[in-house]
């Protein structure tokens, strides 16, 4: 069991500060996903709730406890990092018992724990082994391991399937998957790069950019209501397709919006949310687009394909839009055919259409 309060977090190396105040409410046993571009600082994050480097100013609190000042061994965190550098001549058995060893743990309470932990992880075949004898998916389980077998409050993983192949990476997020399932109570920090890992795995996914969180909420919430064009686009894959516009005319509850690619929005908003001259961003994914012209009021669009690309059992078509700088992406199904230079009309519904401000955060008003 353990809450874990970040407060107004900053770290600076140097004079150069990368978190710039970070606050974060996290629940015992949540699973919680660190998601953001190379160098916004998620392992710093990681890392200063460990203990490995020192905070410049806020607090962390666990269980209400100020553990600023408390030794990264004493504060009941485990850390699993991208390259597990296990010890090359123990077995794994040893790997995951010095630790322990070293603590002083009981003989009979390091055999119960280690067999225990092994046998979480179906390791329980190579204890007897030593690292050079297994595979990339076996040596991480060893390093998670490990980590189980302190009994961590807190788990913290920095990227850990990263250095795997795609398919022992799948393999190994499933057995994390149910690691989290047989440790229910305990509170896990994971930093990803790859979206499947952060959608599935995720109680709560958190969103970083340059020192500062974007938005926190769970993945549904994330891909459907993300509060920034930066949110919009990081969160799914092929990224949302931006389109911009211009709001022309904004009148009691409606504002109309011609867009650069040709056609005109009618968005209900607040009164004052949008001003005449604004520049807008309208954000559709490639999976909510539908070929053919629509019925109904939602709108039409029409674009010339420029590339097709096969994926199996879908297809990415790749469009230019008049007056769009970037291509528009839409997923198709896999068996349809497509060629280059092709005119394609498709539509979107009206709630899968997102809109942004001239300052990039969401609005939340419908497209009527
Ligand atoms: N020891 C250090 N000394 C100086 N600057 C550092 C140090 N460690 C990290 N940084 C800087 O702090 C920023 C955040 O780095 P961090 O490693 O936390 O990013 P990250 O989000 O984990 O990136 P990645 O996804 O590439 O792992 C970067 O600009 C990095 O260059
Ligand atoms: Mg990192």
């Amino acid at each position: 069991m353990a809450d874990l309060s970040l407060r107004n977090i900053r770290k600076a190396y140097g004079g150069l500060e990368v978190l710039h105040g970070i606050d974060l409410e996290i629940k015992s046993g949540e699973f919680i996903v660190f998601v953001g571009p190379s160098g916004c600082g998620k392992s710093t994050l990681l890392r200063s709730i460990a203990g490995l480097e020192t905070i410049t100013s806020g607090d962390l609190v666990i269980d209400g406890e100020r553990i600023n000042a408390v030794a990264p061994s004493k504060r009941g965190i485990s850390m699993v990092f991208q390259s597990y550098a296990l010890y090359p001549h123990m077995t794994v058995y040893d790997n995951m018992a010095f630790g322990l060893r070293i603590a002083g743990t009981p003989k009979a309470e390091i055999d119960r724990r280690v067999r225990h932990s092994a046998e979480i992880l179906q390791l329980g075949n190579y204890l007897q082994r030593q690292p050079k004898a297994l595979s990339g998916g076996q040596r991480q389980r060893v390093a998670i391991g490990r980590a189980i077998v302190r009994n961590p409050r807190i788990f913290l993983f920095d990227e850990p399937l990263s250095n795997l192949d795609a398919a022992l990476r799948v393999a190994t997020r499933i057995e994390i998957a149910k690691l989290k399932q047989s440790m229910p109570q305990v509170t896990m920090i994971y930093v990803t790069h790859d979206q499947v890992e952060a959608m599935t795995l995720a109680d709560r996914i958190v969103v970083f950019k340059d020192g500062f969180v974007e938005q926190v909420g769970t993945p549904t919430d994330l891909y459907r209501k993300p509060a920034n064009l930066f949110v919009a686009q990081f969160i799914g894959s092929p990224a949302m397709n931006i389109l911009k516009g211009t709001v022309v005319d904004e009148a009691g509850a409606t504002a109309r919006c011609k867009l650069d690619c040709g056609g005109v929005l009618e968005l209900a908003t607040e009164p004052g949310r949008l001003s005449r001259g604004e520049t807008i961003s309208v954000g559709i994914r490639p999976e909510n687009t539908r070929l053919g012209d629509a019925t109904g009021a939602d709108p039409t669009f029409a674009g010339t394909i420029d590339l097709v690309e096969h994926l199996g059992e879908v297809q990415i078509l790749y469009l230019d839009l008049p007056g769009a700088s970037e291509k528009f992406l839409v997923k198709v199904d896999g068996e349809s055919s497509f060629a280059r230079m092709q005119t394609l009309r498709f539509s979107a519904r009206r709630q899968d259409i997102h809109i942004f401000d001239a300052a990039g955060k969401a609005v939340c008003v419908p497209v009527k």
